[in-house]
């Protein structure tokens, strides 16, 4: 259905900066249009996430600003990344008060504030904790940057992202298209897996994930993998079930402490990346997103999109399934529609300001 498109735009710069003479310079051909001097805040900025995911937005040329917040040690994370000699400064808020000067104005505001998993846990555990966290932070987005691009890393996704709207909402200042769960770690996993299992050059492998992002909901498209790949039945299944459960892979191995980081953190900088280029003007960019959606009787599922300028600018659908997808699907449906819903009730119920 489509090909890999470019790898992301942090490793090209990061290889730019060590082999050319001029490493001060900045790239020229991502530099053009009026994004690249996009201000961008990480909101949850201090934890397992939220600092790779800023080391490796310090790195972006598109960016000018980097703007962190957390409740805690965001001014040490922020003098610490504001020493590397490249291009955004980096400023860091801290509790409440200083919220809103961290979202003035931004372009773009990615958001993996909350409590990770731990062993045992779903990511619906999470749901209590991390609702009002997800709330409030996008009320002061309402506030101070309406139209802002929202990644919204916080686990339960599939409620995180339905939260997220219907505060905008409230607020009158939804835009379906400038919001965003972030479901690239799923692509990005299956890339891997895939690549593993069939010897591929892993830089050239793409295999869209769609549906939501926690356990049966979320659903690889091995069918439309680039390049193509075919699987005997019951491989294409352990593929697709550790793809499902490679979260939880990642939860126990780290035993207590936490659930992915580094590979999130990778994910959401190659989301970033990709938005802030096709905000900057690149065509072309397309990434799995968990977004409002018509494709299916569920208000929000993940498919391909076409970024652009305003956001989303296409959904690509759901293209053609094999009955084993289809499945799969079908096998979502009620869990990922009920996480909508429980995500839309909390803002009805308890959402008051
Ligand atoms: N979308 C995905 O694919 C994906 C993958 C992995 C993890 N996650 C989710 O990302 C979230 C963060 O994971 P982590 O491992 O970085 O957790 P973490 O505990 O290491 O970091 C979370 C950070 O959020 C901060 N925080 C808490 N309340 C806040 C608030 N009100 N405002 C601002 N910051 C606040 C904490 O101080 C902490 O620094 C979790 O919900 C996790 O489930 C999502």
């Amino acid at each position: 259905m489509f090909s890999r498109l470019a790898r992301p735009s942090q490793i090209i710069f990061v290889a730019r900066k060590h082999f050319s003479t001029s490493s001060k310079t900045l790239p020229d051909s991502t530099c053009i249009g009026p994004w690249n001097d996009s201000k961008v805040a990480v909101l949850g900025a201090a934890g397992g996430i939220g600092q790779p995911l800023s080391l490796l937005l310090k790195q972006s040329p598109l960016i000018s600003h980097l703007s962190l917040y957390d409740i805690a040690h965001t001014p040490g994370v922020a003098a610490d990344l504001s020493h590397i000699e490249t291009r955004p400064k980096v400023t860091g808020h801290m509790g409440d008060e200083q919220l809103a000067d961290c979202v003035k104005d931004a372009d773009l505001v990615l958001i993996p504030a909350g409590v990770p998993r731990k062993p045992g846990m779903t990511r619906d555990d999470l749901f209590n904790t991390n609702a009002s966290i997800v709330a409030n932070l996008i009320d002061s987005c309402a506030q101070n940057c309406p139209k802002a691009m929202i990644g919204i890393i916080t686990n339960p996704v599939n409620s995180t992202v339905p939260i997220a709207s219907e505060v905008l909402k409230l607020r009158g200042v939804y835009d379906k298209n400038r919001v965003f769960g972030v479901t690239t770690l799923d692509v990005v996993r299956s890339n891997t897996f895939i690549a593993e299992a069939k010897g591929l050059d892993v830089n050239k492998v793409f295999c869209p994930v769609i549906g939501g992002h926690s356990g049966i909901t979320i659903v690889p498209v091995i069918s439309q993998c680039s390049p193509s790949v075919s699987f005997p039945q019951d491989q294409r299944a352990a593929i697709s079930v550790r793809i499902q459960n490679a979260g939880t892979e990642v939860v126990e191995a780290k035993a207590g402490a936490g659930s992915a980081t580094l590979s999130m953190a990778y994910a959401a900088a190659e989301f970033a990346n990709s938005l802030l280029e096709a905000m900057n003007g690149t065509e072309g960019k397309v990434q799995c997103a968990f977004v409002a959606s018509d494709e299916t009787d569920a208000k929000y599922f993940a498919t391909p999109v076409l970024l652009g300028k305003n956001g989303v600018e296409k959904n690509l659908g759901i293209g053609h399934l094999l009955d084993y997808e289809r499945k799969l699907v079908t096998a979502a449906m009620d869990e990922l529609k009920s996480n909508i819903e429980k995500g839309e009730e909390f803002v009805a119920k308890q959402f008051k300001k």
